[in-house]
């Protein structure tokens, strides 16, 4: 589970706790690693590896850290990200472009890499996390775009190499609201405005939880006929016209 530590993926781990798996968590902030481990102990058998997802060697250690606890590995989530600088792409550094390719796309790349054959041997799955920015933009976002775009297509080709073996999908939430998911320093009550969330169509603003569940379903038996796909968790947003009257 990358990205473990905090936001979405900390509801992720704490959701399949629950349902009776055992986690290691991949995350590169070993402050959060920490506190998450002490917060989530109670839930069930996890344990934490401090890990650069774009750093093969990190992500190598990890996937054999995970062997070595649990001698397998039935389910990978790959939810690391980092958002874009908001720069103008003509202003955009290629160092900052490939920071945020490399730590989002690379990073699944590389767990898919080192993880297949572990997976192959028990019949597993990953799901990729992805976003709704992958079909839909604002300005200055390209990084970021194209990272989680690049997510939606490795997704449904590591589907097609990784069959029938292990399955593989992604996610692509919209806006979820992540502030109470934090490490304790950064951790802070959202302050959410009646229209931010009634300008959903489900009524809302998205919670981690509303991907944590459709992560559960898909890691389970019960979604084996459904791979390479692209899920979109955002309360309707991407299905809503938008042009002025
Ligand atoms: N929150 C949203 O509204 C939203 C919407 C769409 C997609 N997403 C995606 O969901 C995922 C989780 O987002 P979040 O909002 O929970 O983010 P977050 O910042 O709250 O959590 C991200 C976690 O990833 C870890 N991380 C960052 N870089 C890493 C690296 N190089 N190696 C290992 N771990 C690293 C961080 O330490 C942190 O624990 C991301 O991929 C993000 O792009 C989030």
């Amino acid at each position: 589970m990358t990205g473990g530590a905090e936001g979405i993926g900390k509801a992720i781990v704490e959701r399949v706790l629950r349902d009776g798996m055992n986690v290691l968590i991949a995350d590169s902030d070993e402050e959060a690693c920490k506190e998450t481990l002490t917060e989530l102990l109670p839930f069930g058998n996890v344990i934490a590896a401090v890990c650069d997802v774009s750093n093969e060697q990190d992500v190598g250690r990890a996937v054999a850290s995970a062997i070595e606890r649990f001698r397998r590995l039935d389910f990978l989530v790959c939810n690391a990200g980092i958002g874009s600088h908001g720069v103008p792409v003509t202003d955009l550094t290629l160092e900052q472009w490939r920071r945020v390719i490399d730590v989002n796309l690379t990073g699944c790349f590389l767990c898919a890499k080192h993880g297949a054959e572990h997976l192959r041997k028990t019949g597993g799955s990953i799901v990729n996390i992805a976003s709704t920015r992958a079909i839909q933009s604002e300005a200055n976002t390209e990084p970021y775009s194209a990272s989680k775009g690049g997510i939606v297509a490795l997704t449904h080709a590591l589907a097609m190499s990784l069959g029938p073996q292990v399955r593989v999908n992604c996610i692509s939430p919209g806006w979820i609201e992540t502030r109470q998911w934090k490490k304790e320093s950064k951790r802070s009550t959202p302050q959410l405005r009646a229209e931010d969330h009634a300008q959903h169509p489900a009524g809302r603003v998205g919670k981690p939880e509303d991907v944590a569940s459709l992560v559960a379903y898909l890691a389970s038996e019960e979604a084996g006929f459904i791979t390479g796909q692209n899920f979109v968790v955002d309360g309707g947003m991407t299905r809503k016209m938008i042009y002025i009257e």
